[in-house]
This record gives C-alpha cells, sequence and structure tokens, in this order.
C-alpha cells in the first residue's frame, strides 16, 4: 500500500498536467488541436450567378483545408449594408478578410481600417481605392474590354457595317470593372473609325435591369449592328428584350463577359448561338483561399497583384474551353 503512493501520486500530477494543457488551447482550436483560423468573406451581392460561383469556389477550396472556417456575409448590392458586414467581422476578430467590393470608393475606408488594424485583406476582382489592403485578385478587365473593342472593330470591318453602331450595357458605375471594361473597348474599337457607340446605359450588372434598358435602346435606334454587354447576363437581356420588341437581331453581334462553365452559363450561350462571344472572367476564389492559407500559416508576404488569365470564347474554341473549365 505504502509502496504504491508514489505511482497514485504520478497519476494525479498527470492528469493535472494534461488538463491545464488542454485549458490553455487557445479558444479557436479545432478538437484536434489544430489551430483554427477564421475567415470573413464579405460577397457585395450573392443573387448574381457569377458571385454565387466565386462563393461555391471559396467554400470548395475551404473545405480541403480544415484549418481554415469561412463565414459569408451577403451585402445584397448594398455599399452601407457591405460597411456594416466588414465592421462586424472586425469586431468578432476575424483572422483574415476577403472583400468582393460592391463599388470603390464607398468602401475604401473600411478596407483600410481593417488593414490598419493587423488583419491581413485579400480584395477580389473588383478594386477599392489606394493601397490599403493586402493584396489583390482578379482578371485585367480593361485588357478584356480592349479584346472585345478588337473583335468588334474587325467584326464590323469584316461585315462591311458602316457605320458599325453599338449599344452598351454597362456595369455598376463606381465598381471598377465597368470603368475598365468600358475604357478598354473604346480603345480597341479605335482601330476602326466607323464604329460608333450609340448609345450607353448602366444596368448595375443586373439582367432585369437591362432588359427595359436594352428594349429602350433598340426602339431609338433602328438600326443596331452590335451589343457590348459588360457581363453575360446584361448580353443575355439583350437578347431577351429583342424577341420582347419582337426586333430581330440574328444578324447582331452579341458580345458578354465572365463566361460561367454552367448549364445557363455564357460559354453554352455561345454553344447555343444566342451570345456571339464571351470572356472567361474567373472569380478567383480558389486562389484567394490558397493565398489565404500562406498568409495566415506560412505568414508568407503575397504580392501586391496577383492577375488572373482571361480567353476569349467564340463558336469556335467553346465546346473546348467548356471541358477545360470543367463544365457539367
Ligand atoms: C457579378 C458581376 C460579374 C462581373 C463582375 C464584375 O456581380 O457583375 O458578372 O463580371 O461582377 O465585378
Amino acid at each position: 500500500m505504502h509502496r504504491r503512493r508514489p505511482i497514485y501520486l504520478a497519476l494525479i500530477l498527470l492528469t493535472a498536467a494534461l488538463a491545464a494543457c488542454a485549458s490553455a488551447q487557445p479558444p479557436n482550436s479545432s478538437p484536434s488541436g489544430a489551430k483554427k483560423f477564421r475567415i470573413g468573406m464579405s460577397q457585395a451581392n450573392n443573387a448574381e450567378p457569377w458571385r454565387a460561383a466565386m462563393n461555391a469556389q471559396i467554400a470548395a477550396a475551404a473545405a480541403t483545408r480544415p484549418e481554415l472556417e469561412v463565414t459569408f456575409t451577403d451585402a445584397q448590392q448594398n455599399n452601407a449594408q457591405q460597411v456594416a458586414d466588414v465592421e462586424q467581422f472586425m469586431s468578432s476578430g476575424v483572422d483574415l478578410l476577403i472583400i468582393s467590393p460592391n463599388e470603390a470608393t464607398p468602401l475604401t475606408n473600411v478596407v483600410a481600417k481593417a488593414y490598419d488594424k493587423g488583419i491581413p485583406v485579400i480584395v477580389l476582382d473588383r478594386k477599392v481605392n489606394g493601397e490599403k489592403y493586402t493584396m489583390w485578385i482578379g482578371a485585367d478587365n480593361r485588357l478584356i474590354g480592349r479584346k472585345a473593342g478588337e473583335y468588334v472593330a474587325t467584326w464590323c470591318k469584316a461585315q462591311m457595317r458602316v457605320p458599325c453602331g453599338v449599344i452598351e450595357l454597362r456595369g455598376l458605375e463606381g465598381s471598377t470593372p465597368a470603368l475598365e471594361r468600358g475604357d478598354g473597348f473604346r480603345e480597341g474599337i479605335a482601330a476602326n473609325a466607323n464604329v460608333k457607340i450609340i448609345a450607353n446605359q448602366n444596368a448595375d450588372w443586373i439582367y432585369d435591369k437591362a432588359i427595359s434598358l436594352a428594349e429602350a435602346m433598340f426602339k431609338a435606334n433602328a438600326a443596331v449592328d452590335v451589343v457590348y454587354g459588360h457581363n453575360d447576363p446584361m448580353g443575355e437581356a439583350a437578347i431577351t428584350a429583342a424577341k420582347n420588341i419582337s426586333r430581330d437581331i440574328s444578324k447582331t453581334l452579341v458580345i458578354g463577359i465572365d463566361a460561367l462553365p454552367t448549364p445557363d452559363g455564357g460559354i453554352q450561350s455561345v454553344l447555343n448561338r444566342r451570345l456571339s462571344i464571351t470572356y472567361v472572367y474567373p472569380t478567383g476564389g480558389a486562389q484567394a483561399i490558397e493565398w489565404a492559407a500562406k498568409i495566415l500559416e506560412e505568414k508568407a508576404t503575397p504580392p501586391k497583384e496577383v492577375v488572373l488569365e482571361t480567353e476569349e470564347v467564340t463558336s469556335a474554341n467553346a465546346a473546348a474551353i467548356y471541358q477545360k473549365y470543367g463544365g457539367k
């Protein structure tokens, strides 16, 4: 009896030591003991298909990394809501913020505030003003616009359309891709002086808004050679608008941007001979999670910008591109 005492004592001490270890674990540890990093993802508007795809890619990439936990918010295209969402992430103490900002100027200060607090901030797709963020990931919207403009310049020449009238359905004015896609397009069409933008309207990226605007633009312009939609939903809206008012646009070039590899996305639309061309605009969701992991786990210093590849989708390559991007 006497001799067993040291064993009991050792057991008691061991148990106490283990209990102390357990309670010393940080509160955000996972049951396996690995560190859990909390990421806030502030989305501008879940209701748009391309943004739903971005969220899905983020969720899928994060699911392969159990140490990352992502919480999503949806600002529903409301800047004030998105500012509040980011404030909320800051007060809940996220380890990293990913944001796809609705408009640049209204979101700039809150992004800078998070960055100044030492929270790494990954800005995705649309930009903010200035430099107060950790990194930006997205495709080159000016380049996409320029490629579209060059395509139009060449097409109008080949079709001998003189003049060659373009109607433009623009994205939300304060969002950087709208400005860049508009400016790039103007650079591209400069190669053919016969190309004229005869009307342009902001449809704010939204299919429903673009339908009525496109109807009015068709009614006001007897000859429309080209429709330039800043995204696929607005290109599709022009097709719906023409149908609504029984306007024949079979000889009209209809352009979109996004090219989601989904049954109702832009690539399939090109295959169905609805949109004439579109451009792959990657969401960057998977890359954002890769970089988040590097920043949080390896303390990596990322590049300020990661520019994603784009591709022109025409009826000649649409089937191959659909496959390449895993279309189902
Ligand atoms: C969705 C969307 C996309 C577009 C991107 C630009 O909100 O309009 O269709 O390519 O945003 O930021």
